[in-house]
């Protein structure tokens, strides 16, 4: 039978889209994508992609699709993943491929937060800042922070026992209002600047570090149409529906400061011997470039400034959640101590059980829901999964910190799981998920470690936690989520153990 030429021209079509599928399955490995919801055509999962409260969506679609989830955006891709095995694969092992930050249109340009070591793509910035970090905050360059450490954590329990006597002459000692803007604060703005600029520059630079870290959190968990469609950028300020960019004004002024001003007072300070010890002062006496300096410590402050006092806020009320674990934890102390000092840094391998409450804490409340998202550099497979080239991979970290295969009763706050009779019985570190991974992994995880260690000892030597007389216990753990998700307020009374203990901390 011989054929018509609209056959033959049908024919020779179908041909050439059978070749041309086969081509690109050949070009993309011939593997499938990952599972995820149901995309349209051209604009995939625009309708469906969650805007706002990321994490809840994906823990959804992990029920619903499995360990590693893709959705696609107006051509953007995007993986999530789920489990700790996959982040192994896709962002450790293969770190050189997945270390690349996405191009955030409306944090990096429109905010202006591009400059932070956070938002930089891998290279030689973004190396010579992480060597710089490293410097001051590896275990090794942190040996010289113990005291600081210890004696910042001590001082702060000598504000919280002026707060006492101030508070309890009129009414309970309530938290949070009396951990504000110490402890970790301050920590973190010495161990940047050092205690001369903390002393004439504090109030100023810790508020425009706080508004800073808003701008952060509420700019990193909305997702902005303009990171899909950058062209949107040039759309006028005035026109209808921009208000991502008047937003976006606002902040940027302040981000360009928070980048150079708390650098400039400081190295003034220092010019004049008055700014004390500091990352900062030792990289300027190292002689390292002073952009670099400015840039690494002013991401440090950020970064460090509001994940450690969250540590914090979480563990007194898991003190207050958990009253048995409390007297563990006071009973431990009080083994080593006997009431007759306060526990420093190095006292910590003698300490498993305050160990196990810090690697609790990191698990049971996760401070960075998704972390900071990564992108790949060129294509990856997974578990014979095709993972794109420009990928942006989020990691479900709190997911992962309460998953039940990782974790048994993973809401309920149990130090004990991390002191298991059997080495082979331990669980998953959650360090391994909650300070990030690969090249990005976050370089102030020991400085972090070591400052809610310390804060915990201090604590729990001068006082016990108790509820608030009068106020409700809460029911559980309550946070708002942001890039950073903080515990929502809570009242509780910090009771001072006795005169003697409380004594240690006036004689130091
Ligand atoms: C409990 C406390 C902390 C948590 C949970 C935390 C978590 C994280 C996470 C998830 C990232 C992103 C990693 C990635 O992209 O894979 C990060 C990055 C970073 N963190 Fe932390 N962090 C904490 C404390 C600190 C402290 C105390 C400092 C400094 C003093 C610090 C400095 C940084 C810096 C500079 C980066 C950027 C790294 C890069 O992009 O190369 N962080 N952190």
């Amino acid at each position: 039978m011989a054929l018509t030429t609209l056959q033959i021209v049908g024919l020779a079509l179908s041909l050439i889209l059978v070749v041309f599928y086969f081509m690109r399955r050949a070009q993309e490995g011939g593997f499938p994508l990952p599972p995820g919801p149901p995309r349209h055509p051209l604009i995939g999962n625009f309708f469906n992609f969650p805007m706002s409260n990321q994490q809840e969506t994906f823990t959804l679609w992990s029920q619903l699709f499995g360990d590693v989830v893709y959705s696609n955006v107006l051509g953007n891709h995007f993986v999530t993943i789920n489990t700790a095995e996959a982040v192994e694969d896709i962002l450790t092992k293969k770190a050189g491929n997945s270390s690349n930050r996405p191009n955030m249109v409306m944090a990096m340009e429109l905010v202006g937060m591009g400059w932070a070591t956070l938002f930089k793509q891998p290279g030689a910035e973004h190396r010579e800042e992480r060597k710089l970090l490293h410097t001051g905050l590896s275990p090794a360059g942190l040996k010289v922070w113990a005291n600081m450490v210890d004696s910042q954590a001590n001082k702060y329990v000598r504000s919280l026992i002026k707060g006492c006597d101030r508070d309890l002459a009129t009414e309970e000692q309530v938290f949070p209002d009396c951990l504000d803007l110490r402890s970790a604060h301050v920590l973190i703005f010495i161990h940047s600047y050092g205690e001369g600029v903390f002393e004439n520059h504090g109030p100023e630079l810790l508020q425009m570090n706080k508004e800073g870290i808003l701008i952060f959190s509420k700019t990193l968990a909305n997702f902005w149409l303009v990171d899909l469609i950058p062209l949107l950028k040039y759309v006028p300020d005035w026109f209808p529906g921009a208000g991502f960019k008047r937003y976006a004004a606002k902040c940027n002024r302040l981000e360009q400061i928070l980048q150079t001003r708390p650098f400039e007072l400081t190295q003034k300070l220092h010019n004049e011997g008055k700014a004390g010890y500091s990352m900062t002062a030792q990289l300027l006496e190292q002689g390292a470039d002073q952009k670099r300096i400015a840039i690494a410590v002013a991401t440090a402050f950020q970064a460090g400034y509001e994940a450690t006092y969250v540590s914090v806020t979480v563990f007194i009320l898991a003190m207050l959640l958990y009253p048995d674990v409390q007297t563990k934890a006071l009973e431990e102390i009080d083994n080593l101590t006997h009431g007759e000092r306060i526990p420093t840094v190095g006292d910590r391998p003698n300490l498993p059980y305050i160990d196990a409450i810090c690697k609790e804490i990191k698990r049971w409340h996760t401070i960075g829901p998704l972390g900071v998202p990564h992108v790949t550099a060129e294509e990856d497979s997974y578990k014979g999964m095709r993972i794109p080239k420009g990928s942006i991979i989020q990691v479900n970290v709190r997911l992962i910190h309460h998953d039940p295969r990782n974790y048994t009763d993973p809401y309920v706050f149990r130090p004990e799981r991390f002191l298991p009779e059997r080495p082979e019985d331990m669980p998953l570190d959650p360090s391994l998920v909650a300070f990030g991974f690969g090249r990005r992994m976050c370089p102030g995880r020991f400085l972090a470690d070591m400052t809610t260690y310390s804060a915990i000892v201090n604590i729990l030597t001068a006082y016990t936690i108790k509820p608030a007389p009068g106020k409700l216990v809460p029911s559980g753990l309550d946070y708002i989520d942001g890039t950073v998700s903080i515990p929502k307020q809570y009242d509780c009374l910090l009771e001072p153990r006795s005169d003697k203990r409380l004594q240690l901390f006036k004689e130091d």
